[in-house]
């Protein structure tokens, strides 16, 4: 079976020239439950007969509504009706979708019968690139988003051909808010992007950004080395769009990029010259526009505050871990107050 992670993580690949087909993937644990995205039976037509190898296979509907404990009660329920002599060792669990249909899965697979195996198979590009690797999981609670969670890691993820081939532009255009923040976080992928990004690019430099994101992941398993808050860049600013303007993530990080580099300038750890030289490469290779937020007016100052507040990102009660760069692959955590971050948001909204 091919393991992206592990050939990425050996170095084996630098670059996908294409992916491996839906049928080289076979299950290897005795005991097996499949967790899929109903959407993909129309993706690919030989999902639904590709299913039959699991000893169960339950469809679900992707987004935030599945990220519930209701659900994970539902499909426990399901589950271990059909495995009363699975042994915990020989089970594993294996999860085909986006991000949501993953946060849930692994979620799953991290307390069922006390936590067994995962193989993610991730199907958008956001799960390729992003959710499938570093192990977080996730339910929403009260309407607020990932507040109930484990750190579970797949053992292995596969990566399929089929399912890239379809997604809408918009999927592949939400996608690269996260591939522009890894691209910024990592100098070697930043200078090896020079034309504008076509989905064919980015299937070719998949590794890259997967590696990428476990260079971090690794050294940080737990998120208790302060090393996988450098993956927050660009979602201070991010989150506040997206809850407050119901923005896409991606939208919402690509023009909280933005606002890292000019609060960086402003700062004075990233200099004119490469501000100018790191927004411009961010307009002609992933075709962003910072003023995109003009069409949107600051939240009162009192919303602003309570959203920051409600993110996770303080370091405490008035202090908030901003992540700024003084240069391409040069990340940087500045402590500041909650009252400074919002009179440079304003600021920089007004600078636009
Ligand atoms: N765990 C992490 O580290 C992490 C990181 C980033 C995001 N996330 C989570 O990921 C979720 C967002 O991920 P997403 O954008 O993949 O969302 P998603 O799972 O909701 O999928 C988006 C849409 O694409 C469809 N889809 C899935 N595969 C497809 C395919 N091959 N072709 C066509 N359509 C397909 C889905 O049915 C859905 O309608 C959020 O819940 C977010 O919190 C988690
Ligand atoms: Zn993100």
């Amino acid at each position: 079976v091919f393991n992206a992670k592990k050939a990425i993580l050996e170095s084996k690949i630098k670059n996908f020239k294409s992916l491996p087909k839906l049928s080289n993937i076979v299950k290897s644990e005795s005991s097996s439950i499949l967790i899929y995205d109903e959407k993909l039976e129309k993706v690919d037509r030989r999902f639904s007969k590709w299913t039959n190898q699991f000893d169960l296979a339950i469809k679900v509907r992707a987004g935030e509504k599945l990220k519930s404990l209701a659900m994970i009660e539902k499909v426990s329920r399901m589950a271990l009706k059909s495995s009363q002599n699975w042994s915990r060792k020989h089970t594993c669990v294996y999860v085909a979708g986006g991000g949501s249909v993953g946060d849930f899965g692994g979620f799953f697979a991290s307390i069922f019968l006390r936590g067994v195996a995962l193989v993610h198979i991730p199907t958008t590009w956001l799960a390729a690139i992003d959710s499938a690797h570093g192990g977080k999981t996730g339910l929403n609670v009260l309407g607020l988003k990932n507040q109930l969670g484990t750190f579970h890691s797949a053992q292995e993820v596969w990566i399929v051909e089929s399912f890239f081939q379809n997604q809408s532009l918009e999927r592949f255009e939400d996608c690269l808010g996260e591939v522009a923040k890894m691209s910024l976080l990592d100098r070697s992928i930043w200078s090896h992007l020079k034309t504008r990004l076509t989905p064919s690019d980015l299937i070719r430099v998949l590794p890259r950004l997967i590696k990428a994101k476990y260079k971090v992941v690794t050294q940080d398993p737990f998120e208790t080395e302060g090393l996988r808050i450098f993956l927050n860049l660009g979602h201070s600013l991010g989150h506040l769009l997206e809850s407050h303007y119901k923005m896409g993530h991606g939208r919402a990080v690509r023009l909280g990029l933005f606002f890292s580099l000019w609060l960086s300038r402003k700062k004075g750890i990233l200099s004119n010259q490469n501000h100018a030289k790191l927004t411009s490469k961010m307009e002609s290779i992933f075709g962003f526009q910072a003023a995109e937020l003009k069409a949107f007016r600051p939240p009162q100052r009192q919303k602003m505050n309570q959203i920051i507040l409600r993110d996770k990102k303080m370091s405490s009660q008035t202090q908030l871990q901003f992540v700024g760069l003084k240069g391409a692959g040069e990340p940087i955590l500045l402590r500041i107050s909650v009252a400074e971050f919002l009179d440079l948001t304003e600021e920089y909204w007004r600078s636009l």
